[in-house]
């Protein structure tokens, strides 16, 4: 049997020999946030890869949030540990269907949320994350219909909260969809003293029950900032890491889902794990390409969103 490998040393050392930047997104396992230069939301990375030294970019996340990395910093490699780390909501909005969706409606401004592919982003005006969605849909032009894709539940609260009417795209989360509003109010319940904290991509049953409602980021300020010792997290489990870090004190109970899990994991977010970080670096595959048309195609409603989140 060989040695065993020391997988944090040595992604360090590779981190320094290749002059990479670890990105993670909150629902990486622990360990993988542990070694990232820059734990965050997808608004978070995406400014982060937009303005990154680094010659490499290392991105543990899914498929769309390093291909955001790459349409906004064409100039350096991007690695991500697993190429199959993909996105329900992206990988449910196929760029054929969704091209059909906007000729059904012709003139409108299309908003499309981050979680979608860069051929999704190249058909679509500006795009958006859950940190800036009410602010990007504010400043669209008044007169203008709004088509939103794809994630229907996030689309909701942003109508809600904005006035604004939206045609939205029928997609969801598979993860913020199953959690369970009966599981939710037993919890409640059992911690009348405890807040509850929400993602959009949950639905309007589980968001009705919230005392607040934001991002991943968002969730996690207002945690730590706020005067409450107990949360119910009503989000993928990954970001009670953070959460724990930065709050040693609170306690934070995970909301259980719809399928007898005691708390819910985005399958894709998991694919990534240490040893495939390790060996992305070392062997600096995969590597995250695409055509240059598309890239460029992609590139300026992602930068109107950077303008407009200012
Ligand atoms: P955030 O931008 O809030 O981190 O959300 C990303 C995501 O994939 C939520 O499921
Ligand atoms: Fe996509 Fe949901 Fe996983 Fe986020 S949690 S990456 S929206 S499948």
């Amino acid at each position: 049997m060989g040695a065993e490998v020391d997988y944090a040393k040595e992604i360090q050392e590779l981190k320094r020999s290749m002059n990479a930047v670890i990105l993670a997104h909150y629902y990486q396992e622990s360990e993988v946030q542990d070694l990232a230069d820059f734990v965050g939301d997808s608004l978070a990375l995406a400014q982060a890869a937009a303005r990154t030294q680094a010659d490499v970019i290392v991105f543990c996340g899914v498929h769309f949030m390093a291909e955001t990395a790459k349409i906004l910093n064409p100039s350096r490699q991007v690695l991500l540990p697993d190429l199959k780390a993909g996105c329900s909501l992206s990988d449910r909005c196929p760029p054929g269907a969704f091209k059909a969706f906007k000729d059904k409606h012709p003139g409108a401004f299309v908003v499309s949320y981050v979680n979608s592919s860069a051929a999704v982003k190249a058909m679509s005006d500006v795009i958006c994350t859950s940190s800036n969605a009410v602010k990007i849909v504010n400043q669209v032009p008044k007169d203008r219909q709004i088509l939103f894709a794809p994630d229907q539940h996030l689309g909701r609260y942003v109508m809600k909260q904005t006035g604004r009417d939206m045609v939205l795209w029928p997609g969801s989360c598979i993860v913020h969809e199953i959690f369970s509003e009966k599981k939710l109010v037993q919890l409640k319940v059992e911690h009348p003293d405890a807040e509850v904290v929400a993602h959009p991509e949950c639905e309007q049953a589980v968001l009705r029950h919230a005392d607040f409602i934001g991002s991943t980021k968002a969730i996690l300020d207002y945690a730590v900032r706020s005067p409450k010792q107990r949360f119910i997290v009503v989000t993928e489990a990954g970001i009670i890491h953070q959460m724990k870090r930065a709050a040693p004190d609170k306690t934070f109970i995970p909301a259980p889902p719809d399928n007898g899990c005691a708390c819910n994991e985005c399958p894709y977010m998991r694919l990534n794990t240490l040893e495939k970080l390790w060996r992305c670096m070392k062997d600096r595959t995969p590597e995250l390409t695409m055509p240059e048309d598309l890239r460029e195609g992609a590139r300026a409603p992602l930068q109107r969103m950077l303008d407009w989140s200012q």
